[in-house]
């Protein structure tokens, strides 16, 4: 049942090319355009929204993160992002004009579900993004976007990451696409490199031996930090939570313009910094800012691990580990650069005799509050 992997974990990450692929299936049209009439939800509807709340937990909740960028981007409409289980303690402001946004896994997470019925209450619609059919979010959504992972055994999420990832780039992309924004091309454009996702996806999982020998050389380390801007950020908090939550270390992802505001202080000779950066075409400001980042740590002893992409030379100097990543647009970089932080993260936790597929103190679906 393991298809020859010792974890299911192992077999999920392998199958995240398909899961990918199979979430983009049948959405995109010959002409390049989304087709999400599944959704159900008129297009005269979608053009009253006037606010994206997010609302979801842990990883599904780093997904959100990711897509707050996107969304804002393509519709230029605000968007919140919020832990699910702080939603409705704080009175949020939502009315039939907000768009609420509930991104789950299993469906059954209790505090996702407490925070959608509180939107209903107000009026808002609510939109499920969910892995598992019939499952109580989607019943009690407005409507639903199914991710097509297939079912996710080991209690971390890998592959429903992704899908989730995939499904608010299509939610965000298909409301720019009916409510017409200034980046029609860059749309169109962007739903084209989408489809491609999945073969670099592919590409990544051939070249993770490299990153399964550094983990293993870190296997008697404390702490692990993780550095991200951008979409980057979450994919830093997304690879501490795996750490945390598979190796038991302690592991901290910030937002590289942070470090400079308290965290530089943690930096100390080998302590091993993850940093993911941004491409240098795009948003070319934020990759020059992120290399002197990476320069100060390792002027202070840090052991820098730096994702980048193929061609990014300018990080060379001062990378004590590369780990390469396809050149994707600058949104859809997290698709490629969380899968060496699964693999990471998968290994270490097999290096420290960690039960894989079951951590302690976890389990699959959180159904109380
Ligand atoms: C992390 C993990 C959890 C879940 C969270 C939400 O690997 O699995 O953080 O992402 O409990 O679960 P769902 O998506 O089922 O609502």
């Amino acid at each position: 049942e393991k298809g020859g992997y010792d974890y299911f974990m192992l077999k999920e990450i392998a199958e995240q090319p398909k899961a990918v692929a199979d979430t983009l299936l049948g959405r995109i049209g010959t002409d390049g355009r989304l087709t999400l009439d599944e959704l159900r939800m008129p297009d005269r509807m979608l053009r009253e929204i006037d606010k994206v709340v997010i609302v979801a937990c842990g990883t599904a909740f780093h997904a959100g993160m990711i897509a707050k960028y996107a969304i804002e981007h393509w519709t230029r409409m605000p968007c919140e992002v919020e832990l699910a289980s702080e939603f409705r303690y704080r009175d949020p402001i939502l009315d039939q004009r907000t768009l609420v946004v509930a991104i789950s896994q299993s469906g059954e997470t209790m505090d996702t579900l407490m925070a959608l019925r509180h939107a209903r209450e107000q009026g808002s619609k609510v939109l499920a993004i969910c892995n598992t059919n019939g499952s109580t979010i989607p019943r009690e959504s407005d409507a639903v976007l199914y991710t097509h992972a297939g079912p996710e055994v080991a209690v971390a999420s890998t592959k429903a990451f992704l899908t989730q990832v995939v499904a608010c780039y299509l939610v965000a992309l298909y409301l720019g696409q009916v409510r017409g924004t200034k980046w029609g091309d860059e749309i169109t454009g962007v739903i084209r490199e989408l489809s491609e996702i999945s073969t670099q996806v592919g590409q990544v999982l051939e070249t993770m031996e490299p990153v399964r020998a550094l983990a293993r050389s870190l296997k008697d380390k404390n702490t692990v930090l993780f550095l991200g801007r951008h979409v980057g950020y979450p994919v830093a908090l997304e690879g501490a939570l795996k750490l945390k939550e598979l190796a038991y270390m302690h592991a901290e992802g910030f937002a590289a313009g942070e470090l400079k505001h308290g965290p530089i202080a943690l930096i100390e000779q080998d302590l091993p910094v993850v940093v993911v950066v941004p491409s240098p075409r795009g948003r070319s400001v934020l990759h020059d800012k992120i290399v002197s980042n990476i320069q100060e740590i390792r002027a202070r002893g840090a052991r820098t691990i730096v994702i980048a992409e193929e061609g990014d030379e300018a990080v060379v100097p001062y990378a004590d580990h590369i780990i390469r990543i396809p050149r994707t647009p600058v949104l859809l970089q997290p698709l490629v650069a969380t899968v060496p932080l699964q693999v990471f993260a998968c290994e270490l936790a097999t290096a420290r005799g960690n039960e894989v597929d079951q951590p302690r103190n976890l389990a699959k679906s959180v159904t109380v509050e």
